[in-house]
């Protein structure tokens, strides 16, 4: 198995995690373990309900799950069949039957206690199929992902990263194609994934979007820019934020930062207790990415810039819209506001 214990232990952010950690329990209130600064309620893809505890760092590696990323092409030759992707050993080049050099490359990956064959991927992924002819590669990591320790599975994003950028290296030398040519799509901590791999990436990668990137152990305790996804990651990083300060970024971090219903829970028809609406909040980043496949430039998910939601709410800011969504437009930087329907379609376009 390729994924050693010195993988992971030696990792830098690793030991990043520890320190700022440390700092969060000497400031910590005499209130105890306060819900959504150290643990959250975490309901997952088949309605099961967990603790992300991320108050502690295990110390030893008793409960370390070890596995590997393994990546699946689609194109519209194999829409329904899978073609396995393996990274060459040593500087040999890619095989693959179905990839079209022709076509962009679209890389997709799930988060925590997720996998690739889970409904959203598989919709996003025939979605991009029906309207464009591309390369559609989706990672799983779910022998990492699938660990209930939300520590150990958030330490493997680093690793599973690396492995993304030798991928898109080995099929940028094999296929002579271009960093832009190259759209990374994560959600949660497949977003800190794909952060990962822009990083490690030889070439500049065209675009990342970050699906509510994970805040557990990224953005709190905050660490350092080079270990999460952030603008310097890709030549365009756009970030979905939809449970923002609890499972999401609160933060902007991207060139563009979209914040339907103020990016934060409880988004419009997720209800219940609150670890399902929150759980349902989280996952309507990747709702609202599947959704504005179909739709073209300045229709769908129409956003405007904006100081802040509150200036949004009022009315304040009605000039210069612009798509949030797979059509966003890469020349516009900044925060951007929008209201959705509370089920699908969501988009409300002009209205
Ligand atoms: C989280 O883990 C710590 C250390 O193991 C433990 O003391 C705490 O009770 C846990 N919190 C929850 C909510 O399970
Ligand atoms: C961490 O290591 C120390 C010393 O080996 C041990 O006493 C402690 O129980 C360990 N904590 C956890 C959470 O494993
Ligand atoms: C791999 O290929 C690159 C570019 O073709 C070359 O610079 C590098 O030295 C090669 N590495 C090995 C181990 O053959
Ligand atoms: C590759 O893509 C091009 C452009 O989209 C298309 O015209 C061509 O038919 C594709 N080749 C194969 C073998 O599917
Ligand atoms: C649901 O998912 C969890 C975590 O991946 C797993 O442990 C559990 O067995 C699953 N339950 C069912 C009913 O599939
Ligand atoms: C959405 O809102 C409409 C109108 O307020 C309401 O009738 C409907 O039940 C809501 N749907 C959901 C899923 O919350």
């Amino acid at each position: 198995m390729r994924f050693s214990k010195n993988v992971v232990l030696r990792s830098i952010c690793y030991f990043v995690f520890i320190l700022s950690y440390s700092t969060i329990t000497w400031t910590s209130d005499s209130q105890g373990r306060a819900y959504g600064d150290e643990w959250l309620y975490f309901v997952s893809d088949n309605g099961t309900t967990h603790v992300m505890n991320f108050s502690s760092i295990p110390n030893d590696t008793q409960d370390m799950h070890f596995g590997d990323a393994y990546f699946y092409l689609y194109t519209r030759n194999n829409i329904d069949k899978p073609e396995n992707l393996r990274i060459p050993e040593n500087n040999m080049s890619i095989e693959s039957f179905n990839f079209n050099k022709s076509n962009d490359i679209k890389v997709i990956t799930h988060g925590w206690l997720s996998g690739e064959n889970s409904k959203w991927i598989q919709k996003v992924k025939n979605s991009l199929l029906r309207e464009y002819d591309l390369n559609v590669i989706t990672v799983d990591w779910s022998e990492l992902s699938k660990n209930i320790i939300y520590p150990y599975a958030a330490f493997s994003t680093r690793y599973v990263g690396k492995r993304v950028a030798k991928l898109l290296d080995a099929l940028i030398e094999t296929y002579g194609i271009g960093g832009k040519n190259i759209h990374l799509v994560g959600h949660s901590l497949g977003a800190q994934i794909m952060g990962y791999a822009g990083m490690f990436a030889i070439e500049k990668i065209h675009r990342i979007t970050g699906l509510d990137p994970a805040r557990p152990l990224f953005e709190i305790p905050e660490i350092s820019l080079d270990c999460r996804l952030d603008k310097s990651d890709a030549d365009f990083v756009d970030i979905l934020h939809t449970c923002g300060g609890i499972f999401g970024y609160k933060g902007s971090y991207g060139h563009a930062d979209f914040f339907p219903n103020n990016g934060q829970p409880i988004q419009p028809g997720c209800s219940g207790i609150r670890q399902v609406a929150e759980s349902c909040s989280h996952g309507r980043s990747h709702e609202y990415f599947e959704e504005s496949i179909e739709y073209k430039y300045d229709t769908g998910f129409i956003s405007f810039p904006c100081e802040s939601w509150k200036k949004f709410d009022v009315g304040e800011c009605k000039e210069d819209p612009t798509s949030m969504g797979y059509n966003a437009n890469v020349k516009r930087i900044g925060n951007y506001y929008l209201r959705t329907r509370n089920e699908s379609k969501f988009a409300i376009g002009n209205e």
